[in-house]
């Protein structure tokens, strides 16, 4: 392990034993491969992200990151640490924050939850309460007056804010979250966002964060690894990742459809007749269907799509060829629509 990396993860491989129940008192026994030997390294001080749709193994991993789930396979190191052969010590080096509203205590106030578990960790006295109120500070819990609030009156962006600074509470090298941003309105997970960027790039922590969100990732992450279906398809810096779809061009069209019409069979007409994979998301009472496209043949497959979509009784208000997004680069990399 280079001097450099905080986090090292070879191989790592987990399964899970479900039971199917297949009528009244049959069940059959089924193994899901959550992940299927995944590589990566977090550097030192920088925000890594794992980003994935539902389902794509990253609970699983940052799980095991955090020594709560044993792997089936592979290794996972934290700052040299065995997650399995030294977990003990890998606990004393991390902070973990898993679910935003596990765990706190809803009759004590903000302030008191974090001296609680700081004394948990063996802290106590006047360091305790001071390191209390630096991260509470950090955190924007002071700043908000929600410090002095009892728990159960905190609204979803305070308890975000109090499950980090619990994480922080032992001043860790490394921070794991899962989905912190997950339920926050716009300026509360940008707020967040920007701390966990600043507890990287100002304090020269290590967080390696997890997110269902391209825009998320594309703002906050250093580096990001793609994950899909327990395999990490693709690993670089935000620029890279770009580049590497940066000789296509990503076509875009909003549309209104007929209310009868669902937006799949439109999704699956385009990729019968063109080939191409594309993506569709609601907007504004419409939708906006994405393409990644070769240069050369844009024009010949926009006449295409917007044709399909002239059969649809689509009425197309907006036709735009942009830059390719992180977005763009998962449809090219999964051959699948995303998110
Ligand atoms: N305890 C469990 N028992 C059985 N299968 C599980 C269990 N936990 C997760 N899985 C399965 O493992 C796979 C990976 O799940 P995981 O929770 O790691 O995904 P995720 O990327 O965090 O997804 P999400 O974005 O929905 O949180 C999924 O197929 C999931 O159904
Ligand atoms: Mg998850």
């Amino acid at each position: 392990m280079s001097r450099e990396s905080a986090i090292l993860v070879r191989d790592l491989v987990k399964n899970y034993t479900t039971y199917l129940r297949k009528g009244l008192f049959k069940r059959e026994k089924k193994i899901v491969k959550a992940l299927k030997g995944i590589s990566f390294t977090v550097n030192k001080g920088e925000v890594f992200g794992l980003l994935g749709p539902n389902g794509a193994g990253k609970t699983t991993t940052v799980k095991i990151l955090s020594t709560l789930l044993l792997p089936d396979g592979g290794e996972a190191k934290i700052l040299g640490y065995d997650v399995v052969k030294e977990a003990a010590k890998v606990r004393k080096v991390i902070g973990v924050s898993l679910t935003v509203e596990k765990g706190f205590f809803w009759k004590l106030t903000g302030r008191e939850n974090l001296i609680y578990f700081g004394m948990l960790y063996g802290m106590g006295g006047p360091f305790l309460k001071r390191r209390v109120e630096e991260i509470l500070d950090l955190v924007g819990l002071n700043q908000l007056g929600a410090t002095d609030k009892l728990y159960e009156e905190y609204s979803l962006g305070m308890k975000a804010r109090l499950s980090i600074a619990r994480a922080l509470i032992t001043d860790p090298e490394v921070l794991i979250l899962d989905e912190p941003t997950l339920g926050l309105d716009p300026p509360s997970a940008r707020t967040l966002r920007e701390l966990l960027v600043k507890i990287a790039h100002e304090k020269g922590k290590t967080v390696l964060v997890t997110t269902h969100n391209m825009f998320e990732a594309e703002i906050m992450c250093d580096r990001i690894a793609i994950i899909n279906e327990g395999k990490i398809i693709a690993l670089d810096t935000v620029e890279n990742l770009k580049r590497s779809v940066a000789n296509n061009v990503a076509l875009e069209i909003f549309a209104f459809l007929p209310a009868n019409v669902p937006v799949k069979s439109i999704i699956e007409t385009i990729k019968g007749k063109t080939g191409i994979v594309s993506d569709a998301f609601a907007e504004n009472g419409g939708f906006r269907i994405k393409l990644v496209i070769p240069p050369a043949e844009s024009d010949e497959i926009t006449s295409k799509v917007l044709k399909i979509l002239h059969e649809y009784k689509c009425s197309v208000k907006k036709v735009e060829v942009k830059e390719p997004s992180l977005e763009d680069v998962f449809i090219q990399l999964t051959g699948k629509s995303g998110f």
